[in-house]
């Protein structure tokens, strides 16, 4: 048999028989393009990114002469910065390795030493780029991933500039920006954040990661919501009694001072992946989902989400403190390494919603987040009202609840629906029941990581998944009261690790009779 990785250049007709033909979700293949990445010694770049790329490469996704090229401060040579992702990609890749298809995409791999502010190594940095074009084919087309804190894009957006790599003059050529957030700390620092970006790269060759938009299960609230006829119907107020939408983890934060202390966990994951999951689950049907509609939608209904108002009771926030989880003992936030002992950053965020549309009007939506939480889960419930007359006595219906649509973004990801079924039996005895279905059941092959999916987008050229600057600015502007109030406030309420968040986060519900799911 050849080498089914064959020669750099593919001949004319050339398909990848490590292609599985049957895999018809990430049909596209990625012209020619290198992607380059700032920060390829942090966690992100090592746990998520390189895998990616390799299983893009290893699902014959990406281009024969595909080029990775490293930047950091490190003294490595190429061959040094290929061993970190060969490790990197052997711990932590999806799909099974293969020396082939390995031995491919190290060919492409290069690595530029320097610090940002070093324009020599912006020059070197230029001069590979330039180098991999005739040598890998390249053909001028790079996207510049920055894997880096959001204080240092201003200086690498002017180095990208300076340099010539983010000019975009020649025709036929493109150069992108991949950024990870956190995009700003509120609306006036993301505002900044943005022109320093666009004064160097247009709207469209900015690409924001919100990693949950390349979740399948986030994507398949599209597919649910607007390829049936079942559920349409029933979504909004006349039917729907309030929303839950909820990402609890069971995870600490230590090793994650640097990043974490100071932000807390609105600007950690509400102000992007539970807005975002808002959106997906309260826009109007979308013309069609290019890009613009898209958006358009997301804005749309981004612009109608408010806070419901008296924030003391509407919203909640705590700060786990010691306990247990899993069997083990666990400390609080204040003890974790790194942490200022004095610490006043969220570790756990409720906040109330309504969207103030015809659909909507009066329905809350309440939102969710937390570390060390009970157990790991993601999920959307829309929970419906109670049906306006039951025609049995009161005990025989004391265990029904209200009925519910559970999109389970994670893990075990499905949908459920929850609604009284009879108690098998010679009375009339009706009890909550679940009818599930699982990815893992319905479907024989594993979803691709979300970050596979995004990088690929990137490359590309496919922007439906990634926010732009209005979806943005506008979740900022939803939050900032919240995060004022609290800035304003001091320590947020402790909860015990392994529990489901602060006695403040209950009382939110309980004051308008719910109560949150126990997933
Ligand atoms: C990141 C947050 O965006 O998402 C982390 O910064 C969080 O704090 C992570 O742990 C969770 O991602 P996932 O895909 O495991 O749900």
């Amino acid at each position: 048999m050849t080498d089914p990785v064959g020669p750099d250049t593919p001949p004319e007709g050339w398909t990848n028989p490590l292609r599985d033909p049957r895999d018809k979700r990430l049909p596209r293949i990625a012209g020619p393009c290198g992607l380059v990445i700032f920060g390829v010694t942090g966690d992100l770049a090592r746990k998520k990114l390189m895998p990616a790329v390799y299983d893009l490469a290893n699902r014959g996704l990406l281009p024969p002469g595909f080029a990775l090229v490293g930047f950091a401060r490190r003294d490595w040579a190429d061959e040094d910065f290929g061993k970190v992702v060969h490790d990197a990609v052997r711990e932590h890749a999806r799909t099974p390795f293969r020396q082939a298809v390995w031995d491919r995409l190290a060919e492409g791999i290069r690595f530029v030493q320097g610090t940002f502010d070093d324009d020599e190594a912006f020059d070197r940095l230029c001069d590979t780029v330039h180098a991999l074009d005739r040598e890998r084919g390249t053909n001028g087309n790079h996207a510049f991933y920055l894997s880096i804190p959001p204080g240092a894009f201003p200086v690498v957006c002017k180095q990208l500039a300076r340099s010539g790599l983010a000019n975009q003059d020649t025709p036929g050529q493109w150069r992108r920006v991949v950024i990870e957030k956190p995009f700003g700390h509120d609306l006036q620092s993301a505002r900044e954040l943005n022109a320093i970006v666009n004064d160097v790269f247009p709207e469209e060759s900015v690409f924001r990661i919100d990693h949950y938009l390349g979740k399948e299960t986030v994507q398949n609230i599209l597919a649910l919501r607007f390829a049936n006829q079942l559920f349409e119907p029933i979504w909004n107020a006349n039917y729907v009694d309030h929303v839950q939408i909820t990402m609890a983890e069971d995870i600490g934060l230590g090793g994650r001072a640097g990043y974490y202390d100071g932000i807390g966990a609105a600007r950690d994951v509400i102000q992007n992946h539970l807005l975002q999951l808002l959106a997906f689950t309260a826009m109007e049907e979308p013309v069609s989902f290019s890009p613009e509609e898209l958006r358009g939608e997301k804005i749309k209904v981004l612009r109608a989400t408010k806070l419901v108002q008296p924030l003391d009771q509407t919203t909640a926030r705590g700060q786990y403190a010691a306990g247990w989880q899993g069997g083990e003992q666990v400390v609080g936030l204040k003890d974790e390494e790194g942490y200022n002992p004095n610490s006043t950053t969220e570790t756990y965020a409720a906040i109330t919603l309504e969207v103030d549309s015809r659909r909507w009007a009066g329905v809350p939506f309440y939102l969710r987040t937390g570390k060390r939480l009970g157990r790991r889960v993601t999920e959307i419930a829309v929970v419906f009202k109670r049906a306006p007359h039951l025609p049995f006595d009161e005990t025989m219906t004391e265990e029904l609840g209200q009925n519910a649509l559970v999109i389970r973004v994670q893990p075990d990801e499905g949908v459920t629906m929850r609604f009284g079924s009879k108690v098998p039996g010679s009375t009339m005895e009706v009890r909550d029941v679940n009818m599930d279905f699982g990815y893992g059941l319905s479907f024989t092959e594993d979803s691709p990581e979300a970050y596979e999916r995004l990088i690929l987008d990137v490359l590309l050229g496919e922007p439906s998944l990634f926010p732009v600057n209005a979806e943005v600015e506008r979740s900022w502007q939803i939050l900032d009261p919240v995060l004022e109030r609290w800035a304003a406030e001091g320590t947020p309420e402790p909860y015990p690790a392994g529990t489901w968040g602060p006695h403040s986060a209950d009382a939110l519900m309980t004051r308008t009779g719910r109560v949150w799911r126990r997933p």
